[in-house]
């Protein structure tokens, strides 16, 4: 190489060190320039959901006049107060939580309204306290009819063994998903398309569509997953130990959500003698797309978490200019109407997996593997 060549490419990767340096200077100094308005507390580093909301929030805010702080509570409710505590103590105007425990969250609301900040509910109510402003949510109950019909759909004939899973008592969109499932499956209960394997709550109610929260806080505390993978295995395995060879074979889960998905079908995929199952998801999850992909999971429902994002720091920027923000629709959280527009879902199975999630640029399609 000639030394005038050598010379001119050592001034051009200076040029360029010089350039990223200064750009990352800029954009770190315009993040640190925007003033903290919006604290932002999740439940859990532990599921891939909750990344998903990080990622999107994070993606979301840099077109934000505002800057934000995310924290995550790790399934503690001590650690979520703590959370709120310290980004109240920093001058937040608003508080975006998606509560651990929907009771216990209520000091925390209560804590923000004191301190005059707005409090948004996200994706999971926070229940009896009137500190709530607004609840930015999907449409759970059409989540729980998704996951019943697409069981519903795929069953033939009489006397399918129907497995029933439910997520923790503590979060009130366990109710609203299994409500909607509920209500989808209960009448191909009663007409004996579904046999109920394991829980003799549920066929104590069998015939019954309309459900008391206390009802199915009775279903729901048998076979609540807890939202834990470990307990939705331990859960499934037990319920396989005790169920007599005429409720194996070709059966139907309702699993809550993909997490919980991926144990409970991996539980059943072990016992010998289980031949053929169907079963439920939601959220959309990266293991579990490879799970459809795979043939494991049987489907999942989309909650395209950049529209929760979206609506989530439209109404954060509404309250930050002390305006109202839209709502169609209000969700009763003991003590008060909240409002809220809520956004609607989509089944995702093998056959639409690649429309919905790859080509509408969702996922990319080099995160999974694919068949041959
Ligand atoms: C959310 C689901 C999630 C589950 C467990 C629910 O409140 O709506 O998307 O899978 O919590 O974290």
């Amino acid at each position: 190489m000639s030394n005038n060549r050598r010379f001119f490419i050592m001034v051009g990767a200076l040029l360029l060190l010089i350039s990223v340096f200064l750009g990352g200077c800029s954009s770190s100094k315009q993040s640190s320039n925007k003033q903290l308005a919006i604290g932002i507390v999740l439940p859990t580093k532990d599921e891939p959901r909750w990344i998903q909301d990080e990622t999107r929030f994070q993606d979301a805010l840099k077109d934000t006049p505002y800057a934000a702080e995310i924290l995550f509570s790790q399934g503690d409710p001590a650690k979520e107060k703590a959370n709120v505590e310290t980004l109240l103590s920093k001058g937040i105007k608003v508080l975006v939580l998606c509560p651990h425990d929907a009771n216990a969250a209520a000091a925390s609301a209560e804590a923000a309204k004191k301190a005059g900040v707005k409090v948004i509910s996200y994706d999971r109510l926070i229940l009896n306290t009137d500190a709530v402003d607004y609840y930015v949510t999907f449409d759970s109950i059409q989540v729980g009819q998704q996951q019943g019909q697409y069981l519903v759909n795929h069953a033939t004939g009489k006397g399918n063994p129907l497995y029933l899973y439910a997520g923790a008592l503590s979060d009130n969109n366990s109710f609203l998903f299994f409500q909607g499932a509920w209500e989808v499956l209960q009448p191909k209960i009663a007409d004996g398309t579904f046999v109920i394997a394991n829980s003799d709550k549920a066929v104590a109610l069998k015939d019954k569509k309309n459900l008391s929260r206390e009802e199915m806080a009775s279903i729901i505390g048998q076979i609540t997953t807890n939202w834990d993978f470990n307990t939705a295995k331990n859960l499934a395995q037990a319920n396989l130990a005790k169920a007599s060879k005429n409720l194996k074979g070709n059966v139907y889960i309702l699993a809550p959500n993909d997490g919980t998905a991926r144990s409970i079908a991996d539980t059943f995929a072990a016992d010998p003698d289980i031949t053929k199952y169907v079963i439920t998801g939601q959220d959309a999850e990266k293991p579990s797309i490879q799970y459809i992909i795979d043939g494991k999971q049987s489907m999942t429902v989309f909650k395209d978490v950049r529209i929760l994002v979206k609506d989530a720091i439209n109404v954060a920027l509404t309250y930050l200019k002390n305006g109202t923000p839209e709502a169609t629709k209000t969700y009763n959280n003991g003590v008060k109407d909240v409002p809220s527009k809520p956004s609607p879902v989509q089944v995702v199975d093998k056959s639409n997996v690649k429309k919905v999630l790859i080509d509408s640029g969702y996922y990319k399609e080099s995160d999974f593997t694919w068949p041959k």
